[in-house]
């Protein structure tokens, strides 16, 4: 499929969404939202594709939601189609995606673009990263988890100083807080995100999926809520012939092969 406002590549079971529209910054127009939500649908859908990178330009992963479209917008046309999440093909698109998301991120992600990259399960970082929600200074507040996943990301001191200041972080500030997990020179960042993302997708993928679907209840509830997820999904595992596989690969002394079942 041709698209205007990403790429989209695979290479072996990883599959790479790059946002491409870099005359506006990256900035999160519709069709661009639009695209990348059918780019996960079709990635989600190809059985080969184990784990997905998100990134951006060199200079800039998202400076946001493009502030063009959204001058003229009032409040009960925003409310009717639940904007940003436009029933369920909107931004949380990628918050629903059950395979691994990995945001490799380069330069700006700012408002909408620092809650894409939130959205997704590890944030990458280059050197020349800078994080954000900058919508203060335009008269709005971040409408995309903004002021929900950077509080429990970074605790409530530093989120609402970045959210009522509207100041960036840059990637070393951002891996100090906890918000990404590692930061790499700018010119590796692909390159780490690939190895990364493909070290996870040869893994058993219903295992994977038990894992970050837990990892993320812990984000998402309650520590008694998130233990009993944890354990029920833990004995879950030994349905699976990955789980028997990989127990007796190890007393075996010898590489499992997984069959993602
Ligand atoms: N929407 C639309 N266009 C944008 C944009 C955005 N969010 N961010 C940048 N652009 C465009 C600029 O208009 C400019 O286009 P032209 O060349 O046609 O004028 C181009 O990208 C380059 O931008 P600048 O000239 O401003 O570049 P800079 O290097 O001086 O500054 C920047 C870079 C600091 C990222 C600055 O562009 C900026 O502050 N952008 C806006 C950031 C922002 O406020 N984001 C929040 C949006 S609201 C939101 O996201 C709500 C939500 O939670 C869902």
């Amino acid at each position: 499929m041709q698209h205007e406002f990403i790429e989209l590549s695979r290479e072996d079971a990883v599959g790479i969404i790059r946002l491409h529209r870099p005359e506006a910054y990256n900035a999160l127009c519709n069709g661009l939202i639009a695209e990348l939500g059918q780019a996960l649908e079709a990635l989600e859908a190809d059985d080969a594709i184990g784990a997905i990178v998100v990134t951006g330009g060199e200079k800039v992963f998202a400076a946001g939601a493009d502030i063009g479209e959204m001058l003229e917008r009032e409040h009960a046309g925003l409310f009717v189609e639940d904007f940003p999440f436009a029933h369920g093909q909107g931004w949380e698109r990628l918050a629903r995606c059950r395979k691994p998301l990995i945001a490799a991120v380069s330069g700006y992600a700012l408002g909408g673009g620092c809650e894409m990259a939130m959205a997704c399960d590890i944030i990458l970082a280059s050197e020349t990263a800078k994080f954000g929600q900058p919508e203060v200074k335009i008269g709005t507040m971040p409408g995309a988890g903004g002021t929900q996943r950077l509080v429990r990301a970074i605790g409530k001191a530093k989120a609402m100083e970045l959210c009522l200041s509207g100041r960036t972080m840059d990637a070393e500030e951002a891996e100090r807080a906890g918000l990404v997990c590692r930061v790499v020179p700018v010119e590796a960042l692909l390159e780490e995100a690939r190895a990364l993302a493909a070290s996870i997708a040869a893994h058993s993928r219903p295992v994977v999926m038990q894992i970050r679907e837990s990892v993320n209840q812990a984000f998402e509830t309650g520590l008694q809520a998130g233990l009993l997820f944890e354990r029920r999904a833990f004995q879950g595992t030994f349905d699976f012939a990955d789980r028997r596989e990989g127990m007796a690969a190890f007393a075996e002394k010898r590489k499992p092969v997984f069959r993602h079942r």
